[in-house]
């Protein structure tokens, strides 16, 4: 196992920040044992929810969302399946093998070599807005609501650059991912792992299918969310972008890891022949939720004004293209006006004045993409309880106007 900075975040000084700011070569020159800093456990928790500590489990307050197109890292959900490996930039090394020619393995120096690429792409896990299913019977699993989203500038390199340095082979069909963290399993561990159909990872349009991504909107990765080196795979659920990225094997098949081969499936029963049956999931369906007013929220009878998010269908030709709000339970709709930045794989934000009656208990949202997608009335009930991306409703509580 390598060596941490800090448990949670490493720490870095002012000198080495700006180093930092290189990329992956600036990366190797951070001393292991420094510490110097970001964000420590107590003060992420006022930022995020934590559904779960150990392991990392945290959405941020819905209102934080719609406050601007990018993420802020503080008010990114995390998602882990096991404590935060420990792993000093320096010795760290990510393996390639697999039908490949030349197998190999790269330090964060070799990864610098090749030409540097800066997306942006909206990350959200196949559990968004699961809570709402318990509605019709209980889901394990994270209690997301739906927080479990976000969206970030990401900078690193292609997949598809670091898999022609090593040559494919005609048979090569699959690219298998595997984290360095240790996820309890049986008696033993698993890493977290993945894979994504060749294609994925080879496609340039209109941004890398698969990037190997070391900072985070400007600022190298955290722990957290998968320092010193994770894939980012734009238009996937978040289940394929692997953190603290350890190897890459190339095959014909898809990835037998339990995360591929098992969980992340759509099952109605949690039974072998529905496991059998199913297929892994890989893009997200279009989604959208209401930020503010906050669930809950009292808000006074009259015009009140609406925001939140919408995520189009994860195809690079995908534009939202509309976002209706009702305050009658879906009797009449009002359309909402789509508001600053649609870029490929990225979610817009959108915000409507709706005309709120003292009668009016719930607003609801629904949407529509280019590419044909659009959010259902209802989604089918399924044991893991993913992909809810059905009309989402919010509760209010309505005071009088003169009251
Ligand atoms: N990678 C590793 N190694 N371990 C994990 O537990 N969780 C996955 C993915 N990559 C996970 C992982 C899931 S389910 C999601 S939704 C995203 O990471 C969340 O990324 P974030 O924590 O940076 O938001």
């Amino acid at each position: 196992m390598m060596k941490t900075l800090d448990p949670f975040e490493f720490r870095l000084s002012r000198r080495q920040m700006l180093l930092a700011s290189g990329g992956f070569l600036a990366a190797v020159t951070v001393p292991s044992g420094n510490v110097l800093a970001q964000r420590t456990a107590a003060e992420s928790a006022k930022e995020l929810v934590f559904r779960t500590t150990d392991p990392r489990n945290g959405e941020p307050q819905l209102e934080h969302l719609v406050q601007s197109w990018l993420t802020p890292t503080k008010h990114f959900y995390v998602r882990s399946h096991a404590p935060n490996p420990q792993i000093n930039a320096a010795d760290y090394r990510l393996q390639i093998e697999g039908m490949v020619r030349k197998p190999t393995s790269v330090s964060l120096a070799d990864l610098s070599q090749l030409p540097r690429q800066s997306v942006t792409a909206t990350l959200t896990c196949a559990g968004n807005r699961r809570s709402e299913f318990n509605a019709e019977g209980k889901v394990g699993g994270v209690q997301w609501e739906a927080g479990a989203i976000g969206n970030a500038t990401w900078d690193g390199v292609a997949l598809a650059d670091l898999l022609k340095q090593a040559e494919l082979l005609e048979s090569a069909k699959h690219v298998w991912f595997e984290g360095l963290d240790e996820i309890p399993r049986g008696h033993g561990t698993i890493p977290f792992g993945a894979s994504i159909p060749l294609e994925k990872a080879m496609s340039r349009e209109p941004i890398p299918g698969a990037l190997l991504v070391d900072r985070m909107n400007g600022t190298p990765l955290t722990a957290d969310h998968g320092f010193p080196l994770r894939t980012v795979v734009p238009g996937y659920i978040g289940a394929r972008s692997v953190k603290w990225l350890g190897k890459i094997i190339v095959s014909d098949r898809p990835s037998p890891n339990h995360y591929q081969a098992t969980a992340y499936k759509i099952v109605a029963k949690p039974e072998p022949l529905d496991w059998s049956e199913a297929g892994p999931i890989y893009r997200y369906p279009i989604n959208a939720a209401i930020c503010t007013p906050a669930a809950g929220a009292k808000v006074r009878a009259g015009n009140v004004d609406v925001a939140g998010y919408v995520l189009p269908t994860g195809r690079a030709a995908a534009r939202a293209s509309s976002v209706h709000v009702s305050s009658d339970r879906g009797a009449t709709w009002q359309p909402a006006e789509l508001v600053g930045k649609s870029e490929p794989f990225c979610w817009q934000l959108w915000r409507a004045t709706v005309a709120v009656t003292e009668s009016a208990d719930q607003l609801w949202v629904k949407a529509a993409d280019q590419t044909g997608g659009f959010m259902p009335q209802r989604v089918a009930w399924n044991a893991k309880g993913y992909l809810q991306n059905s009309w989402y409703r919010s509760t209010i509580t309505v005071e009088s106007s003169d009251g």
